[in-house]
């Protein structure tokens, strides 16, 4: 029964955790810099890198501290190594290069999009999984679309050409007037609004798996503005911050919702019957997402897996899980290994 110490520091959580066997959760901290950034209404890379160095240290100690261990009883280190923000990435990947040669333990880079589908082997009680699967990952950054045939074995389908799900979130957010990270505060405002208030468009990209939420982001800005879709609009309105009328914000955010949520589901549960797959995993920030996950349990006809609420966003405990996996089939990475920022998965 392997006990991994798992590192993450892809984005703004700085996190460590420490998993038994890939499933067993022991301890699982995650510091979250998300006050520091919302004053930018996303993550600036510079201040995300300083603020994990000031804090990784005890986050790990706290993390070994709460599974009642210490580094003589872990038996591998599982470290994202990207894809991420380049300043961030390398905090975590020299913290666990440092443990690692100090006790001599098993270095694994874990690529963060695998970490997320290994959320779902972190759920209690859950079914063992029988391959095919097919993985949608939505987060603040990415937006893919994966075939999983076995265990790292992944064919990359589709995924966003512009904006992520829950970049797209987080800007309408900010259009919108609602606070940072955009995807809970707009789903909130969404609970009270019609979703067919204002008819946002859909991008099907026919013929593609991929996905596109920029033209939709756009919509709600000429909303907002109130001006006609396809006419220049002026600098200084675009640079206009001034939110729009409240009483309009629900049916804004509720009506951007639905056109996300219908072409995520809509596009995954196709391609879920094209492959014949077992089931859909979802994970990422945007998992957490309860219009998303009733729209995948009212469209899907097999088994739809999301993570618990607290393994949607960043942690630690999912790359570890991911490492698990690899650190029983003998991966073994250098000290040398460097971040991989582009990091794609299949
Ligand atoms: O997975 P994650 O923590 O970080 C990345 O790897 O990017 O995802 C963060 C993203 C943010 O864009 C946030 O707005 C979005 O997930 N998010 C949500 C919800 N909770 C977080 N989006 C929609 N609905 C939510 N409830
Ligand atoms: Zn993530």
């Amino acid at each position: 029964m392997p006990r991994i110490l798992g590192v993450e520091t892809s984005c703004d959580e700085t996190a460590a955790a420490v998993v038994a066997d890939g499933k067993v959760l022991l301890a699982n901290i995650v510091a979250s810099q998300a006050a520091k950034h919302a004053k930018y209404g996303g993550v600036f890379p510079e201040a995300a890198s300083r603020a994990h160095i000031e804090v990784i240290y005890t986050v790990v100690q706290q993390a070994l501290s709460d599974a009642h261990l210490s580094l003589a009883d872990i038996d591998a280190i599982g470290v994202t190594r990207g894809p991420g923000l380049p300043g961030s990435l390398v905090v975590g990947l020299n913290t666990a290069k440092g443990l690692a040669l100090g006790r001599g333990l098993p270095l694994i880079g874990v690529n963060h999009l695998e970490g997320h589908v290994y959320s779902l082997w972190l759920v209690e009680n859950s079914p063992e999984v029988v391959f095919p699967v097919l993985a949608l990952i939505v987060s603040g950054g990415h937006t893919e679309l994966v075939l999983m045939t076995g265990h790292g074995q992944y064919t990359r389908l589709g995924g966003t050409l512009d904006d992520a799900a829950g970049e797209a979130y987080d800007k309408v957010a900010r259009l919108l007037g609602l606070p940072y990270p955009g995807g809970p505060s707009v789903e909130q405002a969404a609970q009270t609004g019609n979703p067919t208030a204002f008819k946002f468009p859909r991008a099907w990209l026919e013929g593609t798996w991929d996905f596109s939420f920029s033209g939709l982001k756009t919509a709600v800005l000429y909303e907002v503005k109130q001006q006609k879709p396809g006419r220049p609009m002026s600098a200084e309105a675009v640079a206009d911050e001034t939110p729009p009328d409240p009483a309009l914000v629900p049916h804004l955010a509720a009506s951007f919702q639905a056109a996300l949520v219908e072409v995520l589901v809509g596009k995954t549960v196709a391609a879920a019957q094209k492959y014949g797959v077992t089931e859909i995993f979802v994970a990422g920030g945007v998992s957490a997402n309860q219009a998303l996950k009733a729209e995948f349990q009212r469209r899907a006809p097999m088994p739809v897996r999301t993570p618990p609420l607290f393994l949607c966003t960043d942690n630690a405990a999912m790359i570890a899980a991911a490492a698990n996996f690899r650190y029983l089939a003998g991966q073994r990475d250098a000290l040398d290994m460097d971040a991989l920022p582009n990091w794609k998965l299949g």
